[in-house]
């Protein structure tokens, strides 16, 4: 976007002479100075932990970390009192697990990451939802499944493979109609969309910092003020408790009893900015901007021989990321090629999502993934060193 790659000093970086291309954000997005200057300012001038300490660096602390907590409580739409500071979505997922009744019932889809996946699988009875051939769910199908009756609905606000968007709305309205709680994975949603989880009515919503431009270590999990209370904790320790005795102990109201042990103080400070600056940026425009750069990729990536590109056709049913194959050359080597030829960073395997795979009957996949910073120049220098990749291969 206009004016934007000048915030993330990564992009400034030359690799062989040659700029970076960037178009792995869905595992991880690039850091902007924002964030950069809030971790190390913090870390320069104290660095000190929260919560304990009465001294002018602790209350300093305590006032930055909390003050973060504020600033993602907005961007979510959730109250702060809603929202616990986790490692990340994995962790927020398993948070949620831990505390339904053992073998609870939940309905997942066949497009979920493994890791909205293996916590239902390891401790509940999930039943999957499964996918169409583009990738998507059917819509009437899921909301027929829901109407069963399950005790929670885990889904993901948009697929990390084929950038799908799921109707969450329809879907939260439907699980509630049929006494189910809703868990959104908004891992991939987070960074792309606005997201108000009020006004979506979902019981919980995970997501992690390090995907939209926070630092890796730390997440959040917002669930409603009820069911925080209700909620055991993952991890039992100092600053969770507001009294422990020799026998017994009181535990400090949501969300810091979900706390336990010295926090990542400088991580969420950092994540609290790197909302900011999406805020400040727009993730309307973000996801506009995405979408048309995925939209270019698709077309261009179909016109090339031996390439199949997965999911729906539809750009306005995903956000901005693409999954292809190449016929005859396996995914590792074509993200290999594009790295070595362009520095262009793409995902290549499973991508954490090998049943869905296993459902659509395809190979690991190449995963192109834009954010905010990617050009259509750079989209373009992809497509030529593959269209000369398939010629030579
Ligand atoms: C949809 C989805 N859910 C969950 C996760 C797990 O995120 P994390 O590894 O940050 O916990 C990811 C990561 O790629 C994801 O894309």
């Amino acid at each position: 976007m206009e004016g934007l790659r000048d915030e993330y000093p990564a992009l400034q970086r030359t690799i062989r002479g040659q700029p970076l291309i960037y178009f792995d954000s869905a595992a991880t997005a690039l850091k902007p100075r924002a964030v950069i200057h809030a971790i190390t300012s913090f870390l320069s001038s104290s660095g000190a932990s929260v919560h304990r300490a009465v001294h002018q660096l602790g209350v300093e602390a305590s006032e930055a970390y909390e003050g973060a907590r504020d600033i993602i409580a907005s961007f979510l739409g959730a109250d702060v009192d809603e929202v616990v500071y986790v490692r990340n979505t994995t962790e927020g997922i398993n948070l949620v697990a831990r505390s339904l009744k053992p073998s609870s019932s939940v309905l997942i889809t066949g497009m979920e990451h493994h890791s909205n996946v293996l916590p239902w699988r390891k401790l509940h009875r999930p039943t999957v939802v499964p996918v169409l051939p583009d990738g998507t769910v059917d819509e009437q199908q899921i909301l027929a499944e829901i109407r069963k009756g399950h005790d929670l609905v885990a889904i993901c606000q948009v697929s990390n493979v084929l950038g799908v968007l799921n109707p969450v709305e329809r879907i939260v309205e439907a699980a509630h109609a049929a006494g189910s709680k809703v868990l959104v994975d908004g891992a991939q949603g987070a960074p792309h969309l606005e997201v108000d989880v009020h006004a979506l009515g979902c019981d919980y919503y995970a997501m992690s910092g390090h995907k939209l431009g926070g630092p890796t270590g730390i997440g959040v999990l917002y669930a409603k003020r009820e069911h925080l209370q209700e909620m055991q904790p993952l991890l039992w320790g100092g600053d969770m408790v507001s009294a422990v005795h020799i026998e017994g102990e009181q535990l400090q109201e949501p969300p810091l009893r979900f706390e336990a042990g010295t926090p990542a103080v400088e991580a969420a400070i950092g994540l609290g900015a790197a909302c900011e600056f999406l805020e400040d940026v727009g993730r309307d425009r973000i996801l506009e901007h995405d979408r048309a750069l995925a939209s270019h990729a698709r077309k261009g990536l179909a016109a090339l021989e031996r390439v199949v590109v997965h999911g729906p056709a539809d750009s306005s049913r995903s956000a901005g990321t693409v999954a292809f194959t190449i016929d005859g050359i396996g995914s590792n080597m074509v993200a290999k090629v594009l790295s070595d030829r362009i520095n262009a960073c793409v995902r290549s395997g499973w991508l954490c999502a090998q049943p869905l795979h296993e459902a659509l009957e395809l190979e690991p996949t190449v995963r192109a993934s834009f954010y905010l910073y990617n050009t259509e120049d750079e989209v373009d220098r992809m497509l030529s060193v593959l269209e000369d990749l398939i010629a030579t291969a």
